[in-house]
Parts: structure tokens; sequence; C-alpha cells
């Protein structure tokens, strides 16, 4: 049992509950908050999204729309969570109208999840837009109204609210109607009992961080058990003198907005809209996604490519003494990896980026789904001669797959259509992809040559005409999820 204490729409609860309690049966079950649903209970339909504001660690307030199910009771310490109820103004909201209005809640079971989402995007500090606003509702599904009238709903909201193309603060959305006035007063009461937490995890027990693969494998049993809590968005990215330190709790949507990223990585804002969907993204770690060992995980594929180092620290010690080895190196077969028992990923090192990066995911689903086949591509170009290349693949091998032979082929080398299509003859043979439900073996076999020449095809449109594309199977350029 543990004593937490937070706020549930601006109440504050002083409870004593093991912290592996789910928080969704926690607010339906123990607080009555029934407009909380339960759906799939997988994170895969949104349908008991909540937000949890947190003071961040520039003691600034951030809200996030989370999925409550995959969620451990333990982790709230300290927050404010804000259910369906937690916006009640006596009358329907401007959104919640405009959903009405435009018949855009029929049984109504997702509608709270959809409102919660977007209440967060409206709280998010980015510059508002109708796409954002779209983007943000990825991972909430709806079973019988048409998303057109979800989307119109969203966009009315935009128009009438004057939301469009401003950073909406929460005065601003107090004013409108869209929060109520409560929300005014929550970041000075969350930073009366702010107490950063270490996150440093003891020898005992589990480490959990976002929950997304943990929930899943053995959600009966976290309750019963020790845990480790990894606080998903506790750190920020830091400047090494060579490169970036990205702490193990960050999360893929931190990863995805961040800017210093971006300018280094242009595109990856886009291209991991792909990856499970913002409820999601706002817990899943990159610790949590290495240490899962997928040989599909997206941040692996991606962070190979960058040529990362994986930093693994002993537990319940300084985080300066961790044993340093490149990511390649960690996987070692399927779900095996070089991590001692008494080891925890502390963080991974980014040398500088390459001149040229891609990134792209297939899968059945383009949002919201695991990929079929995953790879990204980092290289230099010298003179011509392309330099410091690195390739990555997910889904065709037992591990995240840096395809070594193919790139020695291509080092070194001036790039040609002639010298992408014998790479594919070069990459056919170091990968093994297997049947399973993503697709079989020969479609992920062609799937990755066809990846592999939409890379450079994507980088180089003017100097690489698509007439030369000729591997069979490979229709699918318009398919394929850009990046990069
Ligand atoms: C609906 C849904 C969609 C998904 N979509 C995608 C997708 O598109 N792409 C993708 O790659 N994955 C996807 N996933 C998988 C999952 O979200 C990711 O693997 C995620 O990164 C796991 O991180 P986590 O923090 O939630 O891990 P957790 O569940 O908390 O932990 C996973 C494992 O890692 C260990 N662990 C966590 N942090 C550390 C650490 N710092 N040191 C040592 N061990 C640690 C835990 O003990 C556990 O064994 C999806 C999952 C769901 C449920
Ligand atoms: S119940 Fe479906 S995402 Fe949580
Ligand atoms: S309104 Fe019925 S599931 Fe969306």
């Amino acid at each position: 049992m543990e004593n937490l204490s937070f706020y549930v729409n601006g109440q504050a609860c002083i409870i004593s509950l093991p912290q592996g309690n789910n928080t969704l049966d926690f607010l339906r079950k123990n607080l009555g908050l029934f407009g909380t649903k339960e759906g799939c209970r997988e994170g895969e339909c949104g349908a008991c999204t909540v937000i949890v504001a947190r003071i961040s660690s520039s003691m600034d307030i951030h809200f996030r729309a989370m999925a409550s199910c995959l969620m451990p009771l333990g982790q709230l310490q300290g927050c404010h969570v804000i259910t369906i109820e937690g916006l009640d103004l006596g009358y329907a909201n401007p959104l919640q109208q405009a959903f009405i209005d435009r018949g855009a809640s029929q049984c109504g079971f997702c509608t709270p999840g959809f409102i919660l989402s977007l209440t967060a995007y409206f709280l998010s500090g980015q510059i508002l837009s109708l796409q954002g606003a779209l983007n943000s509702v990825d991972g909430n599904i709806c079973r019988c109204t048409g998303y057109n009238s979800i989307h119109r709903a969203i966009k009315d909201t935009l128009e009438s609210c004057g939301l469009l193309g401003r950073k909406a603060d929460i005065k601003y959305l107090v004013e409108q109607k869209l929060l109520p006035s409560y929300f005014l007063k929550m970041k000075e009461l969350l930073l009366h009992t702010f107490n950063k937490t270490s996150s440093i995890p003891s020898t005992k027990g589990i480490i959990l961080a976002g929950g997304t693969d943990l929930y899943i494998q053995r959600g009966d049993e976290l309750p019963q058990e020790d845990l480790n809590l990894i606080i998903p968005e506790s750190e920020e990215i830091s400047l090494s003198h060579d490169g970036l330190i990205l702490p193990a709790s960050l999360t893929m949507e931190q990863l995805r907005l961040n800017p210093q990223l971006n300018k280094q990585y242009p595109g990856l804002e886009e291209a991991l809209l792909v990856v499970a969907s913002p409820i999601l993204r706002n817990r899943a770690t990159l610790g949590g996604n290495m240490v899962n060992a997928s040989p599909i995980a997206d941040t692996a594929v991606l962070l190979l490519s960058w040529d990362a180092k994986i930093r693994l620290s002993p537990k319940n010690s300084s985080a300066k003494d961790f044993r340093q080895i490149p990511l390649k190196d960690f996987f070692l077969d399927y779900k095996k990896l070089d991590l001692k028992p008494h080891e925890w990923v502390h963080s991974f090192f980014i040398p500088p980026p390459t001149q040229f990066w891609n990134f792209k995911k297939i899968s059945k689903r383009e949002r919201l789904d695991i990929a079929s086949c995953n790879s990204a591509i980092s290289f230099n170009r010298k003179n011509g001669l392309i330099t410091q290349l690195s390739i990555t693949f997910g889904g065709v091998a037992p591990i995240p797959l840096l395809a070594k032979k193919t790139m020695a082929y291509m080092e070194g080398k001036s790039l040609s259509w002639q010298l992408i299509l014998l790479a594919c003859e070069i990459l056919k043979e170091e990968i093994a992809p297997i049947d399973d439900s993503r697709g079989s073996g020969e479609y992920k076999g062609l799937l990755a040559q066809a990846i592999l020449k939409n890379h450079f095809l994507d980088l180089f449109p003017d100097e690489l005409d698509s007439k030369f594309l000729s591997v069979p199977g490979d229709e699918t350029k318009d398919n394929l999820v850009q990046g990069g």
C-alpha cells in the first residue's frame, strides 16, 4: 500500500492503495466517475482518455491526454487528473455543443474521450490548427458516428472560439468557457505540493515507465507487485559537448515535438505521427520501447539509424555511473538484450546528425498500428559519394536490424538507381522476415526493398527518376508513409 495524494477534477484526493492499481478502475469503481469509459483496456480505443496535469522539470504545468487503462495509480502522485466530469459547467461547453449541433455524438460512448483529447490539445501550448486538432484524436475511435461530423464539430469550435493560429492559455480557455474557472488555481496548488521524485530505480521490483507494454502483458498482476515507477516525461533532452542526451523517460511525443531534434532531423514531427497515438505517445517511453525488445519497435529502428549509444546504470546508483554501448550491440537475439539484472536503461547518447535522414513505416492501417516493416536511413554525401551510411529495418529479423552488408556495399559509392537496385539484392539476402499476422515473409521482403528505394526517392526526387523502379510488388510508393 502506498499513501498517494493528488487532485481529481480540482478536488484533493488522499488515498492508500497499491501503486500498480489501474487508474481507470480507480476512477470508475472508487470515485464513481463513470464518464471515463472502459472499452478495450489495451490503449486502442481512447474511451478511457483522461487529462493528466503535472509540474514539469522547468516548473511549468503541462497537460497531457492519456489512456487511463494503462496507467498506474502511483504515477499520479502530485498530479491533477481531469475527467469529463471535471469540465462540467452546468451546461454544454462550446466544444460539447458543437458535437451536439453537428450530430457528432450518437451513442456517446466515445465522446468523453474525444472531448478530453481535444481539450488537452487546446492546453498543449502549441499553435493550434485544424490538422493538429485532428491529429490529437488519432487514438479515439468512434464506432457509430461518421468521422465527418466529428471533423465539422472540431472545425466549428476552433473557429467560433478563435483558437486557430494561436497558443491558448488557461485564462483564454476559461474566458471561452472551454474550461471551468477552477483551472486557474491548479498550477499554484500543484506547485505547493510539488516534490521532484528520483527516477533511479531500486534493486527490488519491476521497472514500470509508460506501462503501455507492461499493462498489456501482465496488467492483472501489477497491483500485487513491487514497482519501481519511472515517470514518463519527467526529464528533458539535454546537450552534451558532442551530442544530445535523451533520458530513458523521454516519451515518444516529447521525441516527436522536440525543436532541437526537428532541426537535426527535418520532418521528424510529421514522421512520428504514425507511431501509436497521442494518448499512448504521451506515456510510451524510449526506455520501455528498447527493453520490450520488439523487432519492430519504432524508436529502436530510429535511434539505431542515428548511431545512438545506450547508457546502462546500476540500479540504486548514481546516474553518472553508467556503461555505454552502441545501441546495435544491445539487441542480442529475439527478446534477448545486453542488460544485466542489476542494470536499468538510464539514457541514450545521440551523436551529431548526418546530412540526410528518412523514416518509413508500413502498416495495415496508417495510424495506431504496429508496423509490418519499418526502416530508417541516415548518411552524408561528400563529392557525390555516400558516407557514414546507416540503414535499419524492423520486422525483417528477430531484432531491430542494422543492415550491415547493404550498408557496406553502398558506402563510398556514387548514388544511382543501379547502385540502389544492386543494394536491394544484398538486402534480400541479409534479412529473414517470417510469416506473421502483419504479412508473409515474402511480402515483407519485397516491402523492405521497396522501402529502401523509396528512402532515396524521397530524398532525391529530381535526381532519381521513379520510372527506373522495377522490382515486382513495388507499386506501394503512393501508399508509403512519408517521413524525413
Ligand atoms: C495500442 C498500442 C499501440 C502501440 N503502438 C506502437 C507503435 O506504433 N510503435 C512502437 O514501437 N510501439 C508501440 N506500442 C508498444 C509500446 O507503446 C512501446 O513499446 C513503448 O515504448 C513501451 O514503453 P513504456 O514506457 O510504456 O514501457 P513499459 O510498459 O513501462 O515497460 C516495458 C518494459 O520495459 C521495462 N523498462 C521500462 N523502462 C525501463 C528502463 N528505463 N530501464 C530498464 N527497463 C525498463 C519494463 O520493466 C518492461 O519490461 C504500442 C502499444 C500499444 C498498447
Ligand atoms: S479502454 Fe480503450 S484505450 Fe483504454
Ligand atoms: S458516438 Fe457511439 S461510439 Fe462514438
